[in-house]
């Protein structure tokens, strides 16, 4: 058993450079970008700043790793495993410095980031099982033809990720990657570049070949925009918003239509029926928007009760904002720390304000919560109608919109007008009613009596505005694949 991680709100930041073909180096520029801790406001280092220069290197490095008669493509694909298991376990080695890394770049309580860690290494470990069982078929083909299906690698994957869950994206981007056995060029958010940078080191540690994991930090316009644009790259996974999902989309249709995956936005509705356990539901649906400080693709951002409970159901969510726990995220008590930077914040306190603009009632918070760092109030609106702005848009921040319906036909039609459609819940004791919702619900997720339960063997991605692909389970595994035929003429004397 191990022993509990141990926090560290001063850990040392080992590496701040790029990594390319296992190797450290400055960018070609010289330029460097500061990451700051969003629970002060003050920067916590420089890192070197990739471009498309440094891109351009690390795309030529994962290319050359990915050459046929290469040790990578040579490797037999249970040792691709047995390196991925590798490095979940150094993950989990490393956890109490790793966790407090990402703690103090992007703000989370040290809990959550020690349950991302462990999440990551888990979605690691189940992609290295799938790394010799992602196997072909034999074909009926018609007339004298022996064929059967091969599944390859595509190739050179690009791989950009948000900032809300920093480790965790690598985890779901890697596993699969590897598995299948492609080669990456990672680019992480600027706000969050540390631990992606810590995780490149423990890549070489774990005895991957150079070139098959390259990390790039940088700005999304200028390196994310690059390998999304690059000749030479056959996929791009994104991670973010729904509008520059678009742009990477635009991008591969202008330069070589690689292959695009995108896990996009949400405005996912919760829908709390008058029969269910009030109090439970209450939690679910308060867990549901404030989780990640509300930052997160498949947030219940839409919370529909019916009107038969809603006072008494509104109530109740109050207690639970009231009762939030928000501050320093290095104490155990806290479950809620700042927002990742001062942008967001604004973000989301510009969109309180249009809230109350717009006439729904603000029940509790809505304003920022001292004056140092990015802290804001977990937050309850009441009267919310569909067509305000905090009921139609991704807030992305700890905002519990309160909307109330009267039955199912109506509720289903209102939870799926919108152009998201990445996740939903249900909390109902009546299986019926249960059904009927997962069958009408336009979302990637549904989940039944519980909210954001997201596990390695399940698929994860969004309908509609909401991403293309999916990520996580067996299903993923097609998003870093390519399927090659091979028909052998069989000669007609043996037919
Ligand atoms: P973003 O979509 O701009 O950033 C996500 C990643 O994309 C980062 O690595 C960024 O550097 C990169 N990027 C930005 N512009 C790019 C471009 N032109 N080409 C290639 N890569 C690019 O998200 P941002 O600005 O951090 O947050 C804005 C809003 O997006 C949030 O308020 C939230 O609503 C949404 N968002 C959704 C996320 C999700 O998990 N679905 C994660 C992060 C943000
Ligand atoms: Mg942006």
């Amino acid at each position: 058993m191990m022993s509990a991680p141990q926090s560290d709100r001063n850990p040392e930041i080992k590496f701040k450079q790029i990594f390319i073909n296992n190797e450290w180096c400055d960018s070609v520029s010289g330029k460097t970008f500061a990451t700051v801790n969003p629970c002060t406001g003050e920067n916590i280092c420089d890192v070197q700043e990739g471009d498309k220069a440094d891109i351009d290197k690390a795309v030529a490095a994962a290319r050359k790793a990915f050459k046929l008669g290469s040790e990578w493509r040579k490797m037999d694909a249970s040792k691709r495993g047995k390196l991925m298991h590798k490095l979940a376990d150094l993950l989990e080695r490393d956890i109490s410095y790793l966790a407090s890394l990402e703690t103090i770049d992007n703000g989370k309580p040290f809990q959550d980031s020690v349950e991302d860690i462990h999440f990551t290494a888990d979605s690691i470990r189940y992609y290295a099982g799938w790394s010799d069982k992602n196997m072909g078929k034999t074909i009926p083909s018609d007339g004298d033809l022996f064929s059967f299906t091969k599944h390859q690698p595509i190739g050179v994957c690009g791989q950009i990720i948000p900032w809300n869950y920093p480790l965790m994206m690598i985890g779901w981007k890697f596993g699969p990657a590897l598995a299948c056995g492609n080669t990456i060029v990672l680019k992480p958010a600027e706000q969050t570049p540390l631990t992606a940078l810590y995780c490149a080191s423990l890549v070489k540690e774990a005895g991957f070949p150079p070139g098959v994991v390259n990390v790039v930090p940088g700005y999304g316009p200028t390196a994310g925009a690059a390998l999304a644009e690059h000749m030479d790259v056959d996929k791009v996974a994104f991670t973010g918003s729904t509008e520059v999902g678009k742009l990477v989309m635009q991008a591969a249709g202008r330069s070589n239509l690689k292959r695009v995956s995108l896990e996009l936005g949400g405005k996912s509705p919760l829908i709390i029926f008058e029969d269910a356990d009030l109090d439970t539901a209450a939690y679910w649906a308060h867990a549901a928007i404030m989780n990640n400080h509300g930052q997160n693709c498949c947030a219940g951002s839409r919370t529909f009760v019916q009107d038969t409970v809603y006072d008494e159901f509104v109530k109740k969510c109050v207690t639970f904002a009231e009762n939030r726990c928000v501050g320093d995220p290095f104490d155990d008590m806290t479950q809620q720390g700042p927002q990742v930077d001062e942008t967001q914040m604004n973000r989301i306190l510009s969109y309180v304000e249009s809230g109350k603009t717009e006439g729904a009632k603000l029940e509790f918070g809505g304003s920022r919560q001292g004056d140092k760092g990015y802290f804001v109030q977990p937050t309850v609106f009441s009267n919310v109608t569909d067509e305000m702005k905090i009921a139609k848009e991704e807030i992305f921040g700890p905002v519990q919109t309160l909307i109330k319906f009267s039955t199912m036909d109506e509720v289903l039609e209102r939870a799926n007008n919108t152009t998201y459609g990445l996740a939903a819940g249900v909390i109902t004791k009546d299986i019926n009613t249960a059904l009927m919702a997962a069958q009408g619900l336009e979302a990637g997720s549904v989940w039944v009596n519980c909210y954001d339960y997201v596990v390695p063997q399940a698929p994860f991605g969004g309908f509609k505005q909401s991403g293309q692909g999916r990520e996580l389970g067996e299903y993923a595994l097609k998003e870093y694949t390519e399927v090659k035929t091979v028909s052998i003429m069989i000669p007609e004397k043996n037919s």
